[in-house]
C-alpha cells in the first residue's frame, strides 16, 4: 500500500501468543519499558500491538468502541502518549466483521467511524482481522478500512490479517502494508515449518510497501527448542516477513534474548533492497536438507542452510543454485557465530548443520557476476 509506510518489515511486539485475551494496560505499559531496558526497541522493535480483548463487549450509545473498563480503565488514548513518550508506537486491533475472534465488537460497516476513533487515540497500526465476515469476500471487506484510515489524514499502518483467504498477495499490495498468508501460527516445529513453506510460495508479491506475514514469531514461548527457534527466527528474517515478537519480554530467558536481538540476522530483514528470500535447493529424505536465500543490497546474498532432518547432516549450497557464476569468489560471514569463514568461496559452499538448526550466512561476491535468483 502506497501509504508511505512498510518500506521495511514491520517489527515489534505483539500480545496474542503469550498472553492470548489476558491482556491489560499494566502488562502493555510493562512491555513498553521492558523493550527499552532491554534494548529491543534500539534494535528496531518499535512498535507495541495490542490484539484481540482490548474492547469491551459492546459499543456505547453512541455506537463507539469503548475499552475495557477493568483491564483498560485509563483508555488507549492514555496508553498511546505512554508509549509515545518512551518513543514507541501502539497497535491495536480490531476486525472486518460483525465480531472479533474473541466476540467483541467488529469493525464491519463501522470502519469510518472506527479508524477516526482509532485516529484520535493517537494509534500507528491496525491489525484486521476476519473472524464474523458474514461470508463477505475479503478483497470487499478490507478496502473500506484502507480508505477510512487514509481519510483520517494520520499515518497508520494497515496489517491484514485475513489468513490466507482469496490469496491475498495476489490483491492486497494496493489495500494493505501487510497481508497474512496463512491461518495461525502455534508453538510448535510442524506448524513453523509448514507456514515457511506456504509463505514462500508468494515471494515474488513482497515488497517494500506490502508484505507476506506468515504470522508472528514464536520464539521464547517454550514448545520449540533453541535450534529450532533459531531457524523460526532466521527464515522469517530472510522472508522479509515483519518481526512481532510474541513471548512475554518481561522475562526472556538468556537464549530468547540471543535469538531476538541478533543485529546481523535483523539487518537481513531490513535490508533496503526488500526482497523476499525463498527456498532455492532442496535433497534428502523428504527433501528435509534445504537451501534458502535471497538478495541484499550491495550484490550481497543472504544464504541459510536448514537442516529439517531428525539429525545433524552437511547441507551444500551450489552456486547454481544461488544464481551465482561458477567461478564467483565470496566471501561468506556467518550470522550466527558472527565471524568470516571463509574469505574466497567458490563454486559451493557447505556446512553441518544441527538438527532442525538453520545456519545463515551473507555472502559477498569479490567479483560482480551474479544473475537475478
Ligand atoms: C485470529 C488471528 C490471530 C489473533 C486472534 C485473536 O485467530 O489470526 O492472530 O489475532 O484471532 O482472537
Amino acid at each position: 500500500l502506497n501509504n508511505g509506510l512498510a518500506s521495511t518489515p514491520q517489527m515489534g511486539w505483539n500480545s496474542w501468543n503469550f498472553f492470548a485475551c489476558n491482556i491489560s494496560e499494566t502488562i502493555i505499559k510493562e512491555t513498553t519499558d521492558a523493550l527499552v531496558s532491554t534494548g529491543l526497541a534500539e534494535l528496531g522493535y518499535d512498535h507495541v500491538n495490542i490484539d484481540d480483548c482490548w474492547s469491551s463487549p459492546l459499543r456505547d450509545l453512541k455506537g463507539q468502541l469503548v475499552p475495557d473498563t477493568i483491564t483498560f480503565p485509563s483508555g488507549i488514548k492514555a496508553l498511546a502518549d505512554y508509549v509515545h513518550g518512551k518513543g514507541l508506537k501502539l497497535g491495536i486491533y480490531s476486525d472486518a466483521g460483525v465480531f472479533t475472534c474473541q466476540v467483541r465488537p467488529g469493525s464491519l460497516f463501522h470502519e469510518k467511524d472506527d479508524a477516526a476513533l482509532f485516529a484520535s487515540w493517537g494509534v500507528d497500526y491496525l491489525k484486521y482481522d476476519n473472524c464474523f465476515n458474514l461470508g463477505i469476500e475479503p478483497k470487499k471487506r478490507y478496502p473500506p478500512m484502507r480508505d477510512a484510515l487514509n481519510e483520517t489524514g494520520c499515518s497508520i499502518f494497515y496489517s491484514l490479517c485475513e489468513w490466507g483467504v482469496d490469496d491475498p498477495a495476489l490483491w492486497a499490495g494496493k489495500v494493505g502494508n501487510s497481508w497474512r498468508t496463512t491461518g495461525d501460527i502455534n508453538d510448535t516445529w510442524a506448524s513453523m515449518t509448514s507456514i515457511a513453506d506456504i509463505n514462500d510460495k508468494w515471494a515474488s508479491y513482497a515488497g517494500p510497501g506490502g508484505w507476506n506475514d506468515p504470522d508472528m514469531l514464536e520464539v521464547g514461548n517454550g514448545g520449540m527448542s533453541y535450534q529450532e527457534y533459531r531457524a523460526h527466527f532466521s527464515i522469517w528474517a530472510l522472508m522479509k516477513a515483519p518481526l512481532l515478537i510474541g513471548c512475554d519480554v518481561r522475562n526472556m530467558t538468556a537464549e530468547t534474548f540471543e535469538i531476538l536481538s541478533n543485529k546481523e540476522v535483523i539487518a537481513v530483514n531490513q535490508d533496503p533492497l526488500g526482497v523476499q528470500g525463498r527456498k532455492v535447493y532442496v535433497s534428502g529424505t523428504d527433501n528435509c536438507l534445504q537451501v534458502w536465500a535471497g538478495p541484499l543490497s550491495g550484490h550481497r546474498l543472504v544464504v541459510a542452510l536448514w537442516n529439517r532432518c531428525p539429525k545433524a547432516e552437511t547441507i551444500t549450497a551450489q552456486w547454481d543454485a544461488l544464481g551465482l557464476e561458477s567461478s564467483t569468489k565470496v566471501s561468506v560471514r556467518d550470522l550466527w557465530q558472527h565471524k568470516q569463514v571463509t574469505g574466497d568461496a567458490v563454486s559451493s559452499f557447505a556446512a553441518q548443520v544441527d538438527a532442525h538448526d538453520c545456519q545463515m550466512y551473507i555472502f559477498t561476491p569479490r567479483t560482480v557476476t551474479r544473475s537475478v535468483i
